[in-house]
């Protein structure tokens, strides 16, 4: 199956729908697009028009390739046959299972019809079809003509056929597809919970702060800290998508939404577009004041343990003496111990002892507990030390386990493959690498040591090292 040519029907001219068919246009296919609301085709093309001419005034675009792109959309009063419909309109079950109704006994039987849902079951869509086989999800990320991936989603009926003709042909359109299995979130959805879950956790433990929370995730390479995210999103759309994964897994704990996150929505403090989520807007997230150190000193330098975290101090340390095959990482500065988080807490080895988050990056905020002593030492190593409560695993430690985790359990169920969830990861939601990345870097034992921390800690469900790890 090929659909190089395939002449396309977009049925939703909504904020999705008309990003697809500028897409879909610009790659050479002619488009058809509509909407049920009176003139809301035209009116999109009309919008299309002058953003196009708005990017071809600051010499982005030719005008003629502007022209061509316009000349191939067509917006139409009434559904229309064509090789293949993509489906952008209302997240709604039975409202999609009724337009596709219509759409079968309009098409030719060897049709496609890709749905860009983002929540609802590929499998459950299909139900009720004559041609289960023909219907994929093509799930892209907004804004559409900007953001590379397309999760390709396969139901249970979804012919193998199909899936690959519309991955070759999101190729075609300058997009990574990646192929995935229908389940709750598909694959960016599902292994991007715990990046907002375990802030949520450590704000209701009172651990940090959302500003020391966004501060210390950004260091790590993320773009935006969980709680600034958050309060972009909207607090009332990241509340239920966190709803549909947990109830769509039957409960699983794993999945608990917030009471922080509900208090929140409760309240109307929606975030960015109320004018207060986390932060207050427009001014949005305060910036931390830096701070001042007196060059640290100590009788005796040891470096513990091996692996990038040991020779980032000992670059710092030369002279530092060496043990590799300590069974702990971090620096012995006498008389204090300032130790890499394995999960467990600062105060389980006594007094003198400091743990610190994992540093990914080589500077800039970095989350520490226990022994105010460690300040000095984490600065002189070129870090900001923010200094949290006394929590297991910290902040960026077991936020990385956590999303290592979910993305393990992915591939174990056949979600996706390792490549798959990294390309999601680092295309879908802009993360600094993938899942599969971190594992390689931190290491695997490290990273199982560092859940069953948390599992003993939290003695739930919620942290349980997947299978695929162990
Ligand atoms: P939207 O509300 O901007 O557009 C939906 C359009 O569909 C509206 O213009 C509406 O009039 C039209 N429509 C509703 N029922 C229709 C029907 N039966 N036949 C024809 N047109 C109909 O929504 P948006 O954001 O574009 O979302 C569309 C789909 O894409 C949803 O399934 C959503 O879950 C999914 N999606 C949304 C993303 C986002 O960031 N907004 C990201 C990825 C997927």
């Amino acid at each position: 199956m090929n659909l190089d040519h395939a002449r396309l029907l977009v049925v939703g001219a909504g904020l999705m729908g008309v990003g697809i068919a500028q897409v879909a246009a610009q790659a050479g296919h002619d488009v058809l697009l509509f909407d049920t609301r009176d003139g809301a085709a035209d009116a999109a093309k009309a919008k299309l028009a002058t953003t196009l001419e708005g990017l071809a005034a600051k010499g982005k675009l030719t005008a003629e390739a502007v022209a061509a792109t316009l000349a191939r959309i067509t917006p139409v009063a009434a559904l229309q046959p064509a090789d293949l419909v993509i489906e952008a309109i209302v997240e709604h079950l039975d409202i999609k299972r009724a337009l596709f109704a219509e759409l079968e006994a309009l098409l030719a039987d060897d049709a496609v019809i890709a749905t860009n849902t983002s929540s609802i079951s590929v499998t459950a869509l299909a139900r009720g079809m004559k041609r289960p086989e023909r219907l994929v999800g093509m799930h892209f990320f907004n804004p559409v003509p900007l953001m590379k991936l397309v999760e390709v989603v396969s139901g249970l009926g979804t012919s193998p056929e199909v899936a690959q003709a519309i991955h070759a042909l999101a190729g075609r359109w300058g997009k990574t597809a990646v192929h995935a299995r229908s389940t709750p979130g598909f694959i960016v959805n599902r292994i991007a919970r715990p990046y907002y879950a375990e802030a949520l956790m450590l704000l209701q433990e009172r651990a940090a702060t959302p500003e020391v929370i966004d501060a210390v995730l950004r260091a790590a390479g993320f773009r935006m800290g969980p709680c600034e995210l958050m309060d972009l999103i909207g607090h009332d759309t990241n509340f239920a998508v966190t709803n549909s994964v947990f109830a769509a897994n039957f409960f699983d704990h794993r999945f608990t939404p917030s009471l922080v996150q509900q208090e929140l929505v409760d309240a109307g403090f929606l975030g960015r577009k109320s004018g207060r989520g986390f932060y207050r807007y427009p001014e949005g997230a305060p910036t931390l004041p830096p701070l001042a150190f007196v060059p640290p000193q100590a009788q005796r330098l040891v470096i513990h343990g091996s692996g990038f975290v040991a020779e980032r101090l000992a670059a710092r340390w030369p002279d530092a003496e060496r043990r590799p095959f300590s069974h702990w990482t971090g620096l012995q500065a006498d008389p204090l111990f300032l130790r890499l988080t394995e999960g467990n807490l600062a105060r389980t080895f006594g007094p003198g002892t400091a743990v610190f988050d994992l540093p990914l990056a080589a500077s800039g905020d970095l989350a520490y507990a226990g022994d105010e002593a460690a300040g000095p030492w984490l600065a002189a190593l070129g870090y900001t030390p923010r200094r949290v409560a006394d929590v297991a695993g910290l902040v960026v430690a077991r936020t990385i386990a956590m999303l290592i985790n979910e993305a393990a359990d992915a591939v174990q169920q056949g979600v996706c493959d390792e490549a798959g969830a990294d390309a999601a990861m680092k295309l879908g939601v802009n993360y600094p690498a993938g899942p599969f990345e971190w594992l390689a870097r931190w290491d695997r034992k490290s990273v199982t040591d560092l859940l069953r921390a948390l599992d003993l800690h939290y003695s739930g469900e919620r942290y349980r090292a997947s299978p695929y790890l162990l």
